[in-house]
């Protein structure tokens, strides 16, 4: 059959695309104007669009830095197990990045590990809303103010998840979110700094509007900008059923692992996918409540399954499931699983198959025992609105069967 799933999409409406090449002529305007919707969107104090969303973390470090007392310190903390261009970006920016383990039941960081990390260098923790899922922060929180550093929610995985009634990345001091491939909402990159704290506005303002050279964004020109255009227009053909069983048998699947395509830019969004994402944004609650309904389905079917680990979900938190993260505890059954999921077209995935200190040796080497676990016995099945209810009964079968 020609079709395999792929691991998650977010299919762009034509007239949205349409529009994007109209608003490709249009300079920074396009971006101006999707800017305002982000910040009615997200409720944040600033929202910026740039290029990624590690363009968005590199800019978050720079302003960090150019503060006069936080900027004396120098460690950022992140989760072992996490999207490794995160550290890049760390380092990039001439930070120390330092590795916390996270916990087998939330992702999330292991809060007795967090409190024996955290000290008078830390200038930030990164806290990551993994795969769709709202993780609790008022701990973390506490942690980070402790010490004085500064909280920063990564919710490239995760925008419009919800947590306390309020969207992920906005209760950080920064919030970032990525409309890279694959993100809940895909422009074919692009990201957006969240700016919730308004005292950083200020600072936020004269370091991305330097013009000495030292440090600043560019708006992409026509010629750019109709380029990612067309990154968007072969996306939208790639990550659907039929695109994504091409990509496959041709190995383009593992492009984005490919260290030639994990560089960033200090851009702003370009015009042409600020159009888009102007427009794509209203679609963006109607791609969420599929990929809820879808996520919240498996859920309930997978509780009961032997041998099958659930990650669980604060009782405030409402997951937006951008894929269904699960772990198998026994490791012949996970390769079993991913074949048999494979060779059906369900779109199944390993994510991340090392923690970051194997993936940098240079780094101080763990423990970190829940990393470890996961990055070995995790797989992923897709939620997003090319799943039909019928691959949702055919994934549980064979999760049940082998
Ligand atoms: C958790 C996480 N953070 C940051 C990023 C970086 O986003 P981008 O690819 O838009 O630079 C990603 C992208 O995969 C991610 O998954």
């Amino acid at each position: 059959m020609i079709r395999q799933l792929p691991p998650t999409a977010a299919p762009i409406r034509t007239n949205d695309l349409i529009f994007g090449l109209w608003a490709g002529t249009r300079g920074s305007q396009p971006r101006k104007r999707f800017e305002t919707v982000l910040r009615e969107y997200f409720g944040s104090a600033g929202c910026y669009a740039v290029e990624s969303g590690r363009t968005a973390l590199r800019v978050i470090m720079e302003v960090l830095k150019s503060d006069s007392t936080l900027g004396k310190r120098t460690q950022v903390i992140l989760p072992a197990y996490t999207c490794p261009v995160i550290l890049t970006v760390i380092r990039d920016a001439g930070l120390t990045p330092v590795l916390c383990d996270i916990t087998l039941d939330t992702m999330d960081f292991d809060e007795v590990r967090l409190m024996e990390l955290v000290n008078s260098m830390t200038l930030a923790v990164i806290h990551v809303h993994p795969f769709g899922l709202p993780r609790n922060i008022d701990a973390i929180s506490t942690i980070t103010n402790s010490v004085g550093a500064c909280l920063i929610e990564d919710a490239c995985q995760s925008m419009g998840a919800v947590i306390d009634n309020r969207k992920v990345g906005t209760r950080g001091v920064f919030g970032f979110a990525s409309f890279g491939p694959g993100k809940p909402l895909s422009l074919g990159g692009g990201g957006v700094i969240l700016v919730n704290d308004p005292k950083w506005i200020a600072p936020f303002e004269m370091v991305t509007d330097q013009h000495d050279g030292l440090f600043s964004l560019n708006q992409a020109g026509m010629l750019e900008s109709a380029m990612t255009w067309g990154r968007v227009a072969v996306l939208k053909l790639i990550f659907s059923p039929i695109g994504w069983w091409l990509a496959t048998r041709l190995g383009l699947q593992r492009m984005g692992d490919d260290p030639r395509y994990q560089g960033y830019k200090l851009n702003w969004l370009s015009s042409s996918q600020s159009g888009i994402g102007h427009r794509a944004l209203d679609h963006l609650e109607r791609l969420n409540t599929h990929r809820h309904q879808a996520g919240h389905r498996l859920n309930v079917e997978l509780s009961n399954v032997p041998g099958i680990r659930l990650f669980s979900m604060p009782l405030s938190g409402k997951p937006i499931y951008l894929r269904f993260p699960f772990l198998v505890e026994n490791l012949e059954r996970r390769e079993a699983l991913f074949k048999q999921l494979w060779s059906a077209g369900l779109g199944v995935g390993k994510v991340y198959q090392k923690p970051l200190d194997d993936i940098f040796p240079d780094l101080p080497r763990g423990p970190y025992p829940a990393a470890y676990y996961i990055a070995q016995h995790l797989l992923t099945i897709p939620t997003h609105p090319y799943v039909q209810d019928w691959d949702i009964k055919k994934m549980v079968d064979v999760i049940q069967q082998y």
